[in-house]
């Protein structure tokens, strides 16, 4: 299998990255930082790499490229995420948030669904949004925002998929907590390994899984979290 892995430098992604090398298929990792992408390319000289921002206008020219020397694309993974707390509601924090999270986001899941239509209807996109997604918070605005986004934005493709009688799939992946230098200092619980929230994440896309929740204790906190009154809520929000 082709794989994708889009924010792939460091954490969950990075991590996905070495399991599905371990298991034998052609990965392709992308992020900002060149270092971190070289030496990944040092560890598995097999893996294909691009240093872009997925926020750039070169993002989708570097992406088309990327699918040119792999010969293919069969999985792309979106895991470039951006979020830090922004209780004083930072203009900077919330604007790159966005702009990783959304407009990074729409941009390339755009492009590879049409990408997967034009190669036969075929292909599988899988998205990483978050708990955070299933309501607004205080403390990171933007980041819960935006991945309300992404995941509605999953499952609009996933209906149009079906409609146009696809076999292209849309996973869309809800962490809670992973331990990760994006976790770090936010009270965190349950916070998965980085190995252990991969392994779940490959078994879900495998299973061809619509939503999943990693690890699959949050569909709990989710579920608590869609049905709590607003008034109670916002004392924890
Ligand atoms: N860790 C958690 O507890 C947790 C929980 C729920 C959801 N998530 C989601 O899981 C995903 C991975 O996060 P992580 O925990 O693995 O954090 P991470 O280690 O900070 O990984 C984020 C990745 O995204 C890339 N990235 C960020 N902004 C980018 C940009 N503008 N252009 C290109 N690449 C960009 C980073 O690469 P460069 O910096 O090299 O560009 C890095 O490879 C994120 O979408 C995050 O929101 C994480």
């Amino acid at each position: 299998m082709k794989v994708i892995i889009i924010g792939a430098s460091s954490g969950i992604g990075r991590e996905l990255a070495k399991q599905y090398i371990a298991l034998g298929h052609t990965v392709a990792v992308t992020g900002r930082r060149q270092e971190l992408l070289l030496e990944l390319k040092r560890q598995h000289p097999a893996i294909h790499t691009a240093c872009f921002d997925v926020q750039g206008a070169e993002a989708i020219g570097q992406l088309e490229a990327l699918i040119a020397r792999m010969g293919g694309l069969d999985l792309l993974i979106y895991s470039a995420g951006y979020g830090e707390p922004s209780e004083d509601l930072v203009a900077a924090i919330e604007i790159d948030s966005t702009a990783t999270n959304v407009m990074g986001f729409v941009k390339i899941a755009a492009f590879t669904f049409n990408y997967y239509l034009k190669q036969g209807g075929h292909g599988q996109l899988a998205v990483i949004s978050s708990v955070a997604a299933v309501r607004g918070n205080s403390f990171t605005p933007a980041y819960s925002a935006g991945k309300a986004y992404i995941s509605n934005y999953a499952e609009g493709l996933n209906i149009k998929a079906r409609k146009l009688n696809t076999s292209i799939f849309i996973t869309d992946i809800r962490p809670g907590f992973v331990n990760t230098k994006m976790a770090k200092g936010q009270g965190q619980f349950w916070a998965a390994p980085v190995e252990k929230a991969a392994r779940q994440i490959r078994t879900a896309i495998a299973a061809r899984k619509r939503v999943a929740y990693v690890t699959k204790r949050w569909r709990l906190i989710a579920s608590i979290m869609k049905l709590l009154p607003f008034w109670i809520y916002r004392k924890i929000g």
